[in-house]
């Protein structure tokens, strides 16, 4: 099923992380192969009121070729204004947050407590595809505290979601325990828009299992994280034979967009992800967990890497 110009039928996808999917790191995932990208979830709120704050978060690449703008709140009307802010306008979807299991989120009404309140999500769905001469998506987790996912993913639907995207864990899970691949299955079987399979995406063999659950699409978040040729893996391709040049070219990305003081602190996450694979390293991660300049860093990276 092709919804815009992504044809679902096992479509690899970058999932939003907050803090993590800046504009390199998505650029480099579409370089690697992955089909869809989602941008880190942005408040419908803040893109009101304060739309400086949000702007440096929606800056895309040529490179991404589906692209997911996905927005977060729990107030009907400012979630629809937010579909047709200026700031989302070359996003090719608008996705719903509805799982983020962040306390400060949560306690707003926000991310995954829509999960407790039904007709409260439907009637945001509903308004933003009134709103929207896009795609809407939603993007949920199996419940608060129990598996609620297929009533929810049929809510979806009869609101008029285009596809959903299932992490499945609950709430309550946050991140522990592994992702439910029979739930997934269920809700497969229960709904007739696409949806995609995500939680716990590291390697060909999760990848498989995660297909078997008939999923139109999988979604990638952790397994990315200092791997963005995972994508390539499980296309069948090879991880890059050097290594640096994908960091620097992170870096060079990134450098034309930010200020070097933002990214000193940033981009130390990222370089300990890159080098987390490399035997023996904890001294040499060290010194690049406190490096002073991205340079020295870089230059740290170039000797263990090279
Ligand atoms: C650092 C981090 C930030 C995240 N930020 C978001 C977000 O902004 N929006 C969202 O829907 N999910 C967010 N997630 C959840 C992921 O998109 C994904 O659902 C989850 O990590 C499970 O997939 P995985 O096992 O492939 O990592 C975040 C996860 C992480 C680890």
């Amino acid at each position: 099923m092709k919804i815009g110009n992504l044809d679902f039928h096992e479509a690899l996808c970058l999932a939003p992380m907050a803090g993590v999917s800046d504009i390199g790191f998505r650029q480099l995932a579409c370089e690697e192969g992955a089909d869809a990208s989602w941008s880190e979830m942005l408040s419908a709120r803040a893109m009101l009121h304060n739309p400086k704050k949000t702007e440096f978060m929606t800056l895309t690449s040529e490179a991404e070729k589906f692209k997911v703008g996905q927005i977060f709140g729990h107030e009907p009307v400012i979630m629809a204004k937010a579909v047709n802010n200026p700031l989302l306008s070359h996003y090719d979807v608008i996705d719903i947050n509805m799982g983020c299991p962040a306390p400060k989120i949560v306690k707003n009404g926000e991310g995954s407590a829509l999960m407790k309140d039904l007709p409260l999500a439907g009637e945001i769905i509903r308004a933003c595809v009134r709103a929207s001469s896009r795609p809407v998506s939603v993007k949920f987790r199996l419940g608060y505290d129990k598996d609620i996912s297929r009533e929810f993913g049929r809510m979806c639907e009869d609101a008029g979601a285009s596809f959903i995207t299932l992490h499945a864990r609950t709430t309550e899970q946050g991140y522990s325990g592994s992702a439910d691949l029979d739930a997934i299955a269920r809700l497969k079987a229960s709904v007739n828009i696409p949806v995609i399979g995500n939680g716990d995406v590291v390697d060909m063999e999760s990848y498989n299992r995660m297909k078997s659950t008939g999923v139109d699409g999988v979604m990638i978040g952790r397994g990315a994280q200092g791997k963005p040729w995972i994508f390539r893996i499980l296309k069948g391709g090879e991880k890059p034979k050097d290594v640096y040049a994908v960091i620097e070219k992170h870096v060079n990305i990134l450098r034309q967009h930010y200020s070097e003081e933002f990214l000193v602190l940033y981009l130390r996450k990222h370089f300990l992800w890159y080098t987390c694979d490399i035997p023996y390293a904890s001294e040499t991660r060290l010194k690049i967990a406190t490096s002073p300049s991205i340079d020295e860093s870089l230059k740290i990276l170039k000797d263990i890497l090279k």
